[in-house]
């Protein structure tokens, strides 16, 4: 079990202005922010970055919409950081999210979801290699 997960606010809640307020909900449920940026990525970088739903029926529009404007790409520390992350979020789909959960607060619709958390330990540090170098973190 590792205390490191890999989390984006996606296009949709940088846009309608949630940032802070996702911000703000993370750190206070106990997570340490060990490395931040806020950026865009192009198609080239969504799609290598989703690569595994590849075959999936919504990558397109999934690598559209990850693409089309300004992410949060953050490094997370907290026991259990995974599960722990993955519950403060929701499910994927927000209409089945918890209430009080960021999906359900700021989510729109399944692929619009506000925010993205990895799904294992193993994808949290091939995600967080994605973002940044070991110089970017601490
Ligand atoms: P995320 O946690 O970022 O990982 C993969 C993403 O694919 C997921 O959040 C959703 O936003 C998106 N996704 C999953 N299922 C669908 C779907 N049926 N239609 C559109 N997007 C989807």
């Amino acid at each position: 079990m590792s205390n490191t997960t890999f989390t984006m606010i996606k296009p949709d809640a940088t846009a309608k202005g949630h940032t802070g307020a996702i911000l703000d909900q993370i750190i206070k449920a106990g997570f340490t922010i060990k490395a931040m940026k806020w950026t865009k990525l192009t198609k080239e970088q969504a799609g290598a970055f989703y690569e595994v739903h590849k075959e999936r029926p919504f990558y397109g529009e999934l690598v559209d919409f990850m693409s089309s404007g300004q992410i949060v790409a953050a490094i997370l520390e907290k026991e259990d950081a995974v599960a722990a992350f993955r519950t403060l979020i929701g499910a994927t789909n927000p209409a089945e999210a918890a209430e009080g959960t960021i999906r359900k607060q700021f989510a729109a619709s399944i692929g619009e979801n506000a925010v993205h958390g990895s799904d294992s330990d193993e994808n949290a540090a091939i995600e967080g290699n994605f973002f940044f170098s070991k110089l970017e973190r601490f």
